[in-house]
């Protein structure tokens, strides 16, 4: 029995070797070493074709962008600036930067530069909404895809890949609830409006009279005008508002933090203290909001997130290697109150 069972085995394994042994001496298999004349066209041709691929994407190193940035106007743009430029840095990108002065020709004259340097991709924060079709036609023309960063210009959407940025509709509600919050439902506004004809400012005016509309009858806007998102005419504007309705205002919305800084000083030369005489609500929530915040001088603030640098390469880089990219990337945002201001202000990056 025992001498039968060993057989066995050994008869077992000796076919198992045969077998083994036929696998690899077949013809039908050959080594890899010896594949090279009989393999089919296509699996031959494959190898070259990732190589060709890989050697025409592009990397970071590789990108000239150009960036026409609109100006120096507020905290929130010097914030904007600095993440472009220092993202720009850190990832090896040739940026070509230009600041407009926040005029719109300065914009446009960059642009048709950016174009005749044949940079590889353009970023634009236009000043105003309209007035961009010509130049735009004429990236596209030229083959050069245009992201909008930050602010959506009034044009065909063929004419941008896609538009990196806030909702500034949003941000008005989210400023109307703060407010409505704030005043209890009932008091007289008045408005420091952003730059005339600029998304933020047109979106913001009709966020804020959406929600006031709907829900807060008694909430009433009782003057509205433009302080150009800057501290200084923010300042004046409100030094205007006060002359002319004096202590008739309970509230102030400002388009941005900048305006409703140079506000409070107009507010305390008068005679009134800010944040409680006259309840205020901004929008951007940069570092000097939530100093105001914890002095007692600024009541809430709707966040508007300057750091786009990151993002706008990711998708620049994207936008060349013919990867498609959504055509709105909405920025993620929180709206701040006085209570979370001291813990929140060492953390805050702008
Ligand atoms: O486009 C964003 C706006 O522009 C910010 O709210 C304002 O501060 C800036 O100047």
């Amino acid at each position: 029995m025992k001498l039968s069972r060993i057989l066995l085995v050994v008869l077992i394994l000796a076919l198992a070797l045969a077998v083994m042994g036929c696998v690899a001496v077949s013809p039908a298999a050959p080594a890899p070493a010896d594949t090279g004349a009989e393999e089919p066209e296509a699996a031959q041709a494959e190898p070259a074709e990732v190589e060709a691929a890989s050697a025409e994407m592009k990397s970071y190193e590789d990108l000239v962008v150009g960036y026409a940035q609109i100006g120096a106007e507020s905290e929130w743009r010097t914030a904007n600036t600095a993440s472009i430029k220092e993202e720009a840095e850190k990832l090896g990108v040739e940026l070509k930067f230009s600041d407009a002065q926040q005029k719109q020709e300065n914009q446009i004259k960059a642009i048709r530069s950016f174009i005749a340097q044949q940079v590889d991709v353009i970023g634009v924060s236009p000043v105003v909404e309209t007035g961009w079709e010509t130049v735009f036609q004429e990236a596209k023309d030229a083959g050069i895809p245009l992201i909008l960063v930050d602010r959506r210009a009034a044009v065909p959407e063929d004419l941008y890949v896609t538009y990196l940025g806030s909702d500034f509709v949003e941000e008005g509600r989210r400023a109307a609830d703060a407010m409505a919050k704030i005043l209890d439902g009932k008091g007289k506004i008045v408005e420091l409006v952003g730059t005339v004809g600029s998304a933020p400012a047109n979106d913001r005016y009709a966020g804020f009279r959406e929600v006031l509309e709907e829900k807060y009858p008694d909430m009433e806007i009782i003057d509205s005008q433009s302080g150009d998102f800057t501290r200084a005419k923010g300042k004046e504007v409100m030094e205007a508002f006060l002359k002319t309705h004096g202590d008739a205002i309970d509230a102030l919305y400002a388009h941005n933090d900048d305006m409703a800084i140079g506000a409070i000083q107009a507010i305390e030369e008068y005679g009134l203290k800010p944040g409680e005489d006259i309840k205020i609500v901004s929008i951007d929530a940069v570092r000097g909001a939530f100093e105001a915040m914890i002095a007692g001088k600024l009541n809430c603030t709707v966040e508007c997130n300057p750091l786009l640098g990151p993002q706008f390469f990711e998708l620049a880089l994207k936008v060349v290697n013919g990867e498609e990219v959504p055509k709105w990337v909405p920025s993620d945002e929180d709206v701040y109150w006085p209570e979370q201001a001291e813990a929140l202000l060492p953390e805050r990056k702008y």
